[in-house]
This record gives C-alpha cells, structure tokens and sequence, in this order.
C-alpha cells in the first residue's frame, strides 16, 4: 500500500500508539461533537478513523437510526464495532467521498501528514449536507519543547518536532481557521489545546511510541541516547506531568442556502 503517511499503522507498535493518541485526544473531541449538537439519527463520516474510538463513540450516540463512515487507509484497528457503524478502506487522497451526504464530518490529526491537505479539505466540506459541522483537529506544534518545565521533556519534545517536520506540516493547525472560511463555512469556531498527561498513562506511553517510530524511520542518531533514556524513565512515573502535542480545532457549518 503506498502512502507518504509517515506513521503507518503497519508498524508493530502502532495499536499501542493509537489507543495512547485517543486517550489523549478523545474527551475534548467528545466534548467538541456533543456541543455541535450530535444526537440520534444523525449520518457522521469519520476520516482516519485510527483504531476507532470515535467512530465507535459516535456509533454510540447517534443509535440504530443513525449511522457512522469510517474511512482509513488501513482498517486493522476498526473491528468490534457497533452495526451502525460501516468501515471503509479507502485512501482519501484519491478515493471519492459521498457529495451532501453527512449531519458532521471529522477528522483528527490526518490533513497535518498528507501532501494533498488543502484540497482534502475541500472534499470534507463538499460531504456535508446543507446545515452540516465539519470539525478538523489538526496539530500545530507550537507549544513544543517551549512550555515544559523538564529540560529533558523540552529536548524531546523539540527532537519529535524536527522529526515530524520532515513528513508534515506541523503548523498545519494555526491555517485552518482561514482555511474554512475560504471554503464557505458559517458559524466558524476555533479552540487550541494543549493536553498535559501524567507519567505512567497511555499518553506518555503515546509520547514516547512516536518518538520511537519517528527515530526508527529517521535511522537514529536524533538525540543522545542518555536523554532519551532519561526522558522515557520520566515518562513513566506517576505524579509528574507532561505538555503533549498542541492540536487546533476548527469547526464550521455547511450553510443551508
Ligand atoms: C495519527 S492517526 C489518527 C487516528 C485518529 N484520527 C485519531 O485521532 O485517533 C492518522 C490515521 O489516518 C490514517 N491515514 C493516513 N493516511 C490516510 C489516507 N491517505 N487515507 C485515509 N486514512 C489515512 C492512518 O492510517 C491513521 O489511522
């Protein structure tokens, strides 16, 4: 399968990887789509689905006369969902999307890794039905090694930003504001965040597996080995917490016209 997504889920730990991003990510993302008003009977497209929390989530709310899109490249982690929820092997740089078809659309740091992001974009708006939320939350790194009071964290977090700037673009998040005013969307709204998790969690665990399969595509030899280790020992300890990645999220209406 040919992708230029630089996290493939294909790699060994990948699974382990995504549940610690959801645990991160996922109670503000629930947060964000219950404001919009996500409720039963309602048709969701969720886009990189990952190992599917969310679609499995929205699945959940939106009930037997509802139903939930899941789209991603590699459907390995999308099983033991509910019946409402249809999963779809497609890569959405190139396969269609249904036109007017959806109540919400989501995605979750997926437009930062693609090439072809601007024009994605366009694609997820054109699924909304008239009166539709699109709602994108994409990671703009701003917040990197600048807001952490562990030197070796600061470090880290500063080596996993060159690392992914290399595959993405990790200022992606700050642009979609404009992005989806371009596009034609009312109601736009912007919120930034920064998540902190504590030693010893799935979202450290997330921090310090995407450290890893960044280094392991890079070939190594990022930072010191002894910080790394230093780093990672933190990590793991309850009682101290950690800055993880900043993501902006954008939501905006389709108007109905
Ligand atoms: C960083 S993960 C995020 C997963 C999920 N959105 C979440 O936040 O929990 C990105 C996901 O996008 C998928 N993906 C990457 N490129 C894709 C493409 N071209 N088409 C569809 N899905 C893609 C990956 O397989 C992966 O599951």
């Amino acid at each position: 399968m040919s992708t230029d997504y630089a996290l493939t889920n294909a790699w060994e730990r990948a699974q382990r990887r995504l549940k610690g991003l959801e645990a991160t990510y996922d109670p503000t993302t629930r947060r964000r789509l219950s404001t919009l008003g996500l409720a039963p009977g309602w048709a969701c497209l969720e886009v990189g689905a990952g190992a599917g929390s969310i679609a499995r989530w929205m699945g959940e709310q939106v009930g037997p006369s509802g139903h939930v899109s899941a789209v991603d490249l590699d459907i390995s982690g999308l099983h033991d969902l509910p019946a409402n929820v249809e999963v779809h092997q497609a890569d959405v740089r190139v396969d269609p999307l249904p036109d007017g078809a959806f109540n919400v659309v989501h995605a979750r740091l997926l437009l930062n890794h693609l090439s072809e992001r601007d024009e994605i974009l366009g694609r997820l708006v054109a699924a909304l039905r008239p009166g539709g939320w699109l709602l994108i939350e994409e990671g703009d790194m701003f917040s990197s090694g600048v807001i952490d009071e562990d030197p070796d964290h600061a470090r880290a977090m500063r080596a996993l930003r060159d690392l992914l700037a290399s595959a993405a673009d990790v200022d992606y998040g700050r642009k979609l504001p404009r992005l989806a005013v371009t596009r034609g969307l009312t109601e736009v709204g912007v919120e930034c965040e920064v998540p902190f998790s504590e030693g010893g969690s799935l979202g450290t665990e997330w921090l310090a597996l995407t450290f890893d399969q960044l280094a392991e595509r890079a070939g190594g030899g990022i930072l010191d080995p002894e910080t790394v280790e230093r780093w990672k020992e933190k990590l793991a300890r309850p009682g101290l917490w950690f800055a993880s990645l900043g993501v902006v999220a954008v939501q905006g209406r389709c108007p109905t016209v």
